[in-house]
């Protein structure tokens, strides 16, 4: 069960200067934690976190955590976001992405540990590669391919589930996992290869937006502020995982662009271009666990998120 009034001390969040752990470290600091952001920058920029550099309570660390690493006070809390997440990024990165599922989060694992501090890993609806179940459930064992271009990614993530379930049953580390679907907000990378950012971005320079194959394909987006206060429900109970945290309400790749364009008031038009290589076909989650055990499920309606998004990115271009 989730424990609500549950509050950690210290907590240290791996990939905090991203998009999602950037919001992470934000949520954790209102509600009284002191966090430490490890962060190496290779798909991100200290930017993300600048708002919080002032902070008493934040403290920054360039580290890469494929390599053993160490903080400087006692944490009760490890979140390990680290990771490559966008696919432009992990097939840019496709070693450091396996190297980061892996050693990474082996070295995160014996961080917690050492701290006897609970430890809630960032795994992915990627785990279920091209779906033969709709919705997912977390019973779902997957279908993915281990050498296609996305399986740096996926494998990567399936293999750091493995290792934080041992870690748990072997040294009895507290650990949870979260599997994470698609989330986006403030702070994606408005290039990072992703549908939402991919689509502001081409809407407000008024040019066509891009969807792939006939744009029939689904996805389930959920507000990055719904996902963080899932994040901090699991991080807050005893639940091992994993548990899916998304939102259930499925959109097609051809009626977000659509959506998107609506929103910006954009006079572009819609493009389409080539599939990825083993690109999903439909993507949706299963949240029963989540609502029953977590009390969670998603709040925020697709046009607040997006209008919020494309504010986001429109203050940021005019400053
Ligand atoms: N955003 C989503 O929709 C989504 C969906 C499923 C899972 N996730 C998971 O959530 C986490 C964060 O994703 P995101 O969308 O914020 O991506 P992101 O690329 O914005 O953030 C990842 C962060 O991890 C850092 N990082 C990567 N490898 C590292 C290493 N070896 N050592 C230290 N730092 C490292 C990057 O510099 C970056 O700041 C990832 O683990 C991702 O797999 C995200």
């Amino acid at each position: 069960m989730s424990d609500a009034t549950r509050r950690f001390r210290h907590a240290v969040v791996t990939g905090g200067a991203g998009f999602v752990g950037s919001h992470l470290c934000t949520a954790l600091l209102d509600q009284g934690t002191a966090v430490t952001c490890v962060d190496d920058f290779c798909t991100s920029t200290p930017e993300n976190v600048a708002h919080l550099t002032g902070h008493p309570d934040f403290t920054l660390v360039r580290a890469d955590v494929t390599q053993p690493f160490e903080v400087g006070r006692r944490a009760d809390l490890v979140l390990h976001f680290a990771s490559p997440a966008s696919p432009a990024d992990y097939l840019r990165l496709p070693l450091h992405t396996l190297e980061t599922g892996s050693l990474g989060t082996r070295n995160v694992l014996a961080l917690a540990r050492r701290h006897g501090a609970r430890c809630v890993l960032a795994s992915t609806s990627e785990a279920y590669g091209d779906p033969q179940q709709h919705p997912q459930s977390e019973g779902y064992w997957g279908n993915v391919n281990p050498v296609g271009p996305r399986s740096v990614y996926d494998e990567a993530k399936r293999f750091a589930e493995a290792l934080t379930t041992a870690e748990g049953q072997v040294h009895g580390t507290d650990t949870g996992i979260v599997r994470l679907f698609n989330t986006y907000g403030p702070r994606m990378r408005g290039h990072d290869g992703r549908a939402v950012p991919t689509f502001i971005r081409q809407a407000l320079a008024g040019d066509p937006l891009t969807v792939t194959g006939d744009g029939q394909q689904t996805r389930s987006i959920a507000y990055v502020d719904d996902t963080v206060r899932g994040i901090l429900a699991m991080a807050a109970s005893d639940l091992s995982g994993p548990v899916n945290i998304g939102n259930p309400t499925e959109i097609t790749m051809l009626e977000l662009a659509r959506k998107i364009i609506q929103l910006t008031g954009s006079r572009s038009t819609v493009r389409f271009i080539e599939r990825p290589t083993d690109d999903p076909a439909v993507r949706c989650p299963d949240i029963t666990l989540a609502r029953g055990k977590l009390q969670w499920e998603p709040v925020v309606p697709p046009d607040e998120g997006l209008t919020r998004t494309i504010d986001w990115y429109r203050a940021r271009a005019a400053a």
